[in-house]
């Protein structure tokens, strides 16, 4: 990396610009941060997390979001967190003293975010970085652990090329990034995950663009020009999820030779049960699991039906995967 880590409160990684992305709007992102300035960041996304926009509260503060940590061995590690977002990915991995954790985060207002919890919660440990993962200047070699939790199907937004091309470059890059033995961890939707398949959202905002052939969802994006989470309509569909089998394929052909693929439930960001993308495992779990809330419960339904006909692994909505340099 060019710039020195720790001399700066936000470091510039490569060429950058104004865009924005996120779960509320722009205006509503520059309010949280003018907050988080005066009151702190807690009363921040307090006030403007609230309403319509209280789902967000338990990826921005829920304390489960790095369970999958356990799969990995123990030990101190080099992170790069490659889309941090509001930063809970990143703040609850700087959680061990022994990790050294960089936050990348293209969006300005996001990254500005991250670095204010940073300062205010006194954590030595975690720099904070804006840029684009796919042109900033990272160092090769360099780290431990490197995580895309939500991140590889938006990778495609960030560049006018093939989106597959996009990703295929992303996957590269991060591999590139870590020492070899390190880990890649990856948090992404299923393409084909039964509430998918039952029409919910897609990346687009639109539903079942996910499960169109890629033409079919491509033509009708450019018919919708959908702006979700954007302020600039995407040209074509270029979010593109996979299938677990998809994802193994992608991570090897990169150079990845290990690849573990588990079911996140009830949500790759709120990884509170994994379980091996299995059926008979999965057939296993959900034949026992207590759910916790009314969605849980029809969302666990489903998946014991699933187990129960052997398609638990192939339509589960949320996958974690794990893959080794
Ligand atoms: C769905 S959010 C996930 C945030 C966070 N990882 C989490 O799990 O809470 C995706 C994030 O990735 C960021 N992002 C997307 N493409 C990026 C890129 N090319 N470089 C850096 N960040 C990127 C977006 O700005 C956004 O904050």
């Amino acid at each position: 990396m060019n710039a020195p880590i720790g001399t700066s409160r936000i470091i510039h990684l490569g060429p950058s610009d104004d865009s924005y992305w996120g779960e509320i709007e722009r205006d509503e992102m520059e309010r949280a941060l003018a907050l988080a300035h005066t009151h702190g960041w807690r009363v921040a996304v307090r006030e403007v997390l609230a309403g319509r926009y209280a789902h967000l509260r338990e990826m921005v503060e829920g304390d489960a979001r790095v369970d999958w940590l356990l799969l990995l061995p123990p030990g101190p590690r080099r992170i790069l967190e490659i889309g941090s977002g509001w930063g809970q990915t990143s703040v609850l991995l700087a959680c061990d003293p022994r990790h050294h954790v960089l936050a990348l985060e293209q969006v300005r207002a996001r990254a500005e975010f991250i670095a204010l919890r940073r300062d205010q919660d006194g954590i030595a440990n975690l720099d904070v970085a804006c840029g684009d993962f796919l042109r900033a200047p990272i160092d090769t070699e360099a780290f431990d652990l490197v995580t895309m939790i939500g991140v590889l199907e938006w990778l495609g937004l960030a560049s006018n090329d093939p989106p597959e091309q996009v990703q295929a470059r992303g996957l590269a890059r991060a591999h590139a990034a870590l020492r070899p033995g390190g880990w890649l961890c990856i948090g992404i939707e299923n393409r084909w995950g039964i509430n998918n398949l039952l029409g919910a959202r897609d990346h687009t905002g639109l539903r079942f663009t996910g499960v169109m052939p890629r033409p079919v969802a491509d033509a009708y994006v450019r018919l919708r020009r959908p702006m979700y989470r954007v302020e600039r309509a995407p040209a074509g569909y270029r979010t593109l999820t996979h299938s677990g089998a998809q994802l193994d394929r992608l991570l090897r052909a990169q150079g990845f030779r290990e690849v573990q693929l588990w079911v996140s439930h009830p949500h790759y960001a709120q990884p509170r049960c994994l379980v091996p993308a299995d059926n008979r495992a999965l057939a296993q779990f959900f034949a026992h699991y207590r759910p916790r809330s009314i969605k849980d419960a029809v969302l666990s339904a489903l998946m014991r039906g699933l187990g129960q006909i052997g398609l638990a692994a192939q339509l589960a909505p949320h996958f974690i995967v794990l893959a080794q340099r």
